[in-house]
């Protein structure tokens, strides 16, 4: 029991030291083939290069305690459940370490509702990507 305890945290420091980065024009790829409208796709791009710098297992520490996870740093407070065990209201209902994953669909679905829910304010770097943004269409060209 200890050893498989040991080797499942091993894997899990391994995953988290060796996550993937995606680029600007392979997150909006992937977006776009899960149904994100392409109109969104520039601002997405932004926010997850502000947020995360396209890392999909970065998890950042905010000043009053609760976490922000994955590629667009979704909020463990109001949006997943943190494994600690603290209160969440758990919105996206998904344990929070699921959005560290490499498929990017979980972060995706996620941050679709919280933009339905409360909008794109909800990313503090919006001031970053709000307004007239570089096209994503270079990102299409075959
Ligand atoms: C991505 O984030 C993880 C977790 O913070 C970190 O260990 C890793 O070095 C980061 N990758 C890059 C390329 O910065
Ligand atoms: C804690 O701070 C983060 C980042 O500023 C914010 O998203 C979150 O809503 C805050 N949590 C609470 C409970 O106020
Ligand atoms: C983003 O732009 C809109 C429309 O110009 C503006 O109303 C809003 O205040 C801006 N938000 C931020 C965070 O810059």
């Amino acid at each position: 029991m200890k050893v498989l305890a040991i080797t499942i945290l091993a894997l899990a420091l391994a995953t988290t030291a060796f996550g993937r980065i995606l680029t600007r024009c392979s997150l909006a790829r992937e977006m776009l083939d899960l149904g994100v409208p392409k109109d969104q796709l520039a601002r997405w791009t932004c926010i997850a290069l502000r947020e995360s710098a396209y890392n999909t297992t970065l998890i950042y520490t905010n000043t009053n305690g609760s976490k922000d996870y994955g590629i667009f740093q979704i909020n463990d407070r109001w949006w997943c459940q943190p494994s600690d065990g603290s209160f969440s209201d758990n919105e996206c209902k998904i344990d929070c370490v699921d959005f560290l994953v490499d498929d990017i669909a979980p972060s995706v679905t996620c941050s679709q509702q919280i933009l339905r829910q409360q909008g794109w304010t909800a990313w503090h770097t919006l001031k970053f990507c709000n307004g007239t943004l570089p096209s994503i269409d270079d990102c299409f060209v075959c």
